[in-house]
């Protein structure tokens, strides 16, 4: 088959990026699309066997932290584009663990960005674009009624957030030394269908299913602006075909809720959907020592990517949860996948034999 464009999009087994390979293997058909991940424990293929097969597809499990394994991909295939979301995400994970972040977030970025640009030399920089997608946390954390703009100044807080901030320098310097045709987009919290129950959401719904306690960091102050992932995943193809190169994003839900204010939230919903008594849920809700340097409050601002790109969340907070606890409920084999560790045999069950 003749595509029009060849597109690598990295992580597109983890929660985000499988989101943002559906889309665009089932929207432009006209696109080869390469997921390529590494399949850490975050890694599900079961995220995307909807569209596995598709003819557009093609999957590589490359660790982007192997340069020679990257520089390899952009010699097999002739790459139009990048997508990169492949990542280190977790922040207790990167208290306990920095130099995984730095590997993959800092280094595995930097690969990619010399792969493209060595890529690129040769063909040209025209229609070409290397878009790294990147966090609100890399701006900090905010104590006052403000917002996160795309000016405000870089002051990350946690390992994570370094790791990130110290990524989306790297491409800015790679699109001011070497003329690389980048963009970047910074993004609140997302929930949604698929991601890891290692985050609050998923963790919390899975939690109360199950009666057991939800640990609630700190006094549940802490304040997130959460987006739905299927509304990032629109963003990021607003940004990838209509952003002007060099410019950076913000995305956000405009949708502020104190950590408690949510677990309440979700508890009273998850009464409903499991016929419990009002209350029978925020029964688990257990106080537990605070995360280390925990950020107080995330808010964007992202009235640019509205006014330039006409960008606005589609849903709304609740039938975005809504749906995500339905989802989940709906889904139990894919968590009970997690659980058993069965979902990293996919892989070798459906890859080994083509
Ligand atoms: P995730 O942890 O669910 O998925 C990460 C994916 O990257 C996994 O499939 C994993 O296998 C892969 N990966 C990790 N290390 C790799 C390596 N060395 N080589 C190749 N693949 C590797 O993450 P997510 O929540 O989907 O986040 C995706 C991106 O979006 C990240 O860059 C993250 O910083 C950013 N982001 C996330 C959020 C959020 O709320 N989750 C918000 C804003 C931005
Ligand atoms: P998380 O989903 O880990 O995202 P992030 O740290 O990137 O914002 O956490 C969201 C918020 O919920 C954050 O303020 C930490 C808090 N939290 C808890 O209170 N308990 C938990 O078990 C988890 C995972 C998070």
């Amino acid at each position: 088959m003749s595509f029009s464009k060849t597109i690598i999009i990295t992580g597109g087994a983890g929660f985000i990026g499988s989101h943002v390979v559906r889309l665009f293997v089932q929207k432009y058909t006209h696109y080869h699309i390469i997921n390529v991940d590494k399949l850490t424990y975050a890694g599900n293929l079961e995220n995307i066997q909807d569209i596995d097969g598709a003819p557009n597809y093609t999957f590589e499990r490359i660790d982007i932290a192997d340069s020679t394994a990257v520089q390899t991909l952009f010699k097999k295939y002739s790459i139009d584009g990048v997508i990169h979301l492949a990542a280190e995400s977790h922040v207790d994970r990167s208290i306990t663990n920095p130099m995984d972040f730095v590997v993959t977030n800092v280094i595995g970025t930097v690969n990619l960005l010399n792969a493209a640009k060595e890529a690129w030399k040769s063909t040209g920089m025209e229609g070409k674009r290397f878009y790294h997608v990147s966090t609100d946390e890399v701006y900090g954390s905010l104590h006052d009624g403000s917002f996160f703009l795309e000016t405000t100044s870089y002051d990350p807080q946690s390992p994570y957030s370094a790791s990130k901030a110290s990524s989306d320098h790297f491409v800015r310097a790679y699109g001011n030394t070497y003329a690389l045709p980048i963009v970047l987009t910074n993004c609140s919290n997302n929930y949604g269908p698929n991601q890891f129950p290692e985050k609050l959401i998923p963790l919390f719904i899975h939690n109360i299913k199950n009666n057991r306690p939800l640990p609630v960091y700190g006094k549940g102050e802490n304040i997130r602006d959460w987006l739905f992932v299927v509304d990032h995943a629109r963003a990021i193809d607003e940004v990838f075909h209509k952003g002007k190169n060099g410019e950076t994003y913000n995305i956000g839900g405009h949708n502020e809720w104190t950590n408690i204010d949510l677990i309440r939230l979700l508890c009273s919903l998850m009464d409903r959907k499991l016929n419990r008594a009002t209350g029978t849920s925020e029964k688990l809700i257990t106080y537990v020592t605070d995360r280390a340097g925990h950020d107080f409050r995330y808010a964007i601002d992202a009235t640019k990517i509205k006014n330039e790109l006409g960008w606005i969340p589609s849903v709304t907070f609740e039938q975005g949860l809504e749906s995500t606890i339905d989802w989940y409920l709906e889904n139990e084999n894919w968590l009970q996948h997690i659980t058993s560790g069965d979902y990293l045999t996919y892989y070798d069950k459906q890859y080994n034999n083509r």
